[in-house]
């Protein structure tokens, strides 16, 4: 099938070479001239595993291109997705900015004949229903058949492949037939339940999904303050919990908080549409809430201990607002970093990804480094921020050696306090007893 892909983030240009990998002809619009040349160099310009060598397979194979412009890609296309950013605006609402623009010049491109407008960028109820209406409004022509499909999309940053090519589930929301069975068609080798339902239904799927994860999240770190203050194992009852199959095991990690670009973003915006229509969403607000309590207990913790009088050294391994991906957008290290460098001391941190992020994030107010050894020499004490897998079996002995003092702040729960007190150090991490 000959599809355009608008938008070549995360989700556009997974999205993008999955669909490549099973064959179809894909073309990629995006609007900065440096990035389209870089993608079509085989640089998919974000930290994805194993997207690079995904990318370089299909554009070798010349089943995907990317390009500026919307002519001929849209004309020659039968299914058209949107795939752009939807951030989140002063007033918590999604911007629908880019959504609206890529749509109206998607619609002055139809061809004469069906195309289907699929829309993954994550979009309020009735944005789907708007965009219909502006379709209509600008093509010029009788002869520009579309209908519209909302496909929200699940994919994780760092199993994103993965995700796209077995999902759970594939939602589709239309009132057109003909666009859902065509859609059936392009999904047939996806795996996953596949769930036929209206727009906006398939557009509340899609933040009533990310708001229960971030809500499972915010009710684990809400247990782990009450495990602190009462000498409970907060891994220990949450794995308990869990186990009864009805809540199921996932998304109950305590630490420092959920980040990224999509789950504070869209628990903001459907907060802000519950106030458009009148409604009590208190448990959303209390969850965002809690989340702004687990960081800020993480950093208190760490400044009670280490003071603020005196100048210290402070590791920091983590940037990245969770493993595997070099995305910091709402990461919860650049809030605990923030707080310690505020409070005066110095910061060297390590990320095996997020070093640049971090670099723009914070100029020369911390100091990066390539190695976390390194990072630890001489320090005060360890702030861990991100549970990559590389600081699982590091060399504990060494970092030990390595630090002026063998004091930690695992805001992960990386290690077992057992093995940690065994060690010599003093271990904090969350809902879980200090062992000095
Ligand atoms: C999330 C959803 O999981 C995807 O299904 C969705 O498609 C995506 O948002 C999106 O809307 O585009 P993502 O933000 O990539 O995916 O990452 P998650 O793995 O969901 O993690 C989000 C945050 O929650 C991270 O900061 C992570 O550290 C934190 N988290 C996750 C916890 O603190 N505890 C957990 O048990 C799980």
């Amino acid at each position: 099938m000959r599809i355009t892909i608008v938008g070549h983030g995360y989700v556009g240009l997974v999205t993008a070479s999955v669909f490549a990998d099973f064959g179809n002809e894909v073309t990629v619009i995006g609007r900065t001239p440096e990035k389209i040349r870089r993608l079509n160099a085989g640089d998919p310009l974000i930290y994805e595993p194993g997207l690079e060598e995904l990318l370089q397979r299909n554009l070798e194979a010349k089943r995907i291109h990317f390009t500026l412009k919307y002519d001929p890609a849209i004309k020659n296309s039968e299914v058209i997705f949107v795939a752009v950013g939807t951030p989140t605006s002063a007033d918590g609402a999604a911007d629908l900015s880019q959504v609206r623009t890529v749509v109206r010049e998607v619609a002055t491109h139809l061809k004469h004949g069906y195309s289907i407008v699929a829309i993954k960028s994550t979009v309020p109820v009735g944005t789907n229903a708007e965009m219909k209406q502006l379709i209509a409004k600008t093509i010029s022509s009788k002869n520009q058949k579309f209908d519209i499909v909302s496909c929200p999309e699940f994919l994780r940053e760092g199993t994103a492949i993965n995700d796209t090519k077995h999902p759970d589930r594939v939602v589709l929301g239309s009132n057109s037939k003909s666009a859902i069975e065509k859609m059936l068609e392009l999904h047939q080798p996806i795996g996953g339940e596949r769930v036929i339902t209206d727009l906006p239904s398939a557009e509340l799927i899609k933040y009533a999904s990310n708001s229960l994860l971030a809500t499972k999240i915010s009710f684990a770190n809400l247990i782990a303050f009450y495990c602190e203050a009462t000498g409970a194992n907060a891994p220990q009852v949450l794995k308990a919990v869990g186990l009864d199959k009805r809540i199921g095991n996932s998304f109950l990690q305590v630490g420092i908080g959920y980040g990224g670009a999509c789950f504070p973003k869209d628990v903001k915006a459907l907060i802000h549409s519950g106030k458009l229509l009148g409604l009590d969403n208190q448990l959303l607000q209390e969850v965002e809430h809690i989340n702004q309590v687990a960081k800020e207990r993480f950093s208190r913790s760490i400044l009670e201990k280490i003071g603020s009088k005196v100048k210290k050294k402070i590791a920091v391994w983590g940037i990245s607002f969770k493993p595997n991906t070099d995305d910091t957008r709402e990461a919860p290290a650049f809030a605990v970093i923030e707080k310690l460098v505020t409070a005066g001391h110095a910061v060297t941190a390590y990320d095996p990804a997020a070093m640049e992020h971090a670099k723009t994030k914070f100029g020369n107010k911390i100091a990066l480094v390539s190695d976390p050894y390194a990072a630890v020499a001489k320090a005060d004490v360890l702030v861990i921020n991100t549970e990559w897998n590389e600081f699982r079996q590091i060399d504990l002995e060494r970092v030990k050696q390595l630090l002026k003092t063998p004091l930690i702040f695992d805001g992960r729960n990386v290690y077992s306090p057992e093995k940690m007190k065994r060690l010599g150090f003093e271990y904090h991490s969350i809902g879980r007893k200090t062992v000095q």
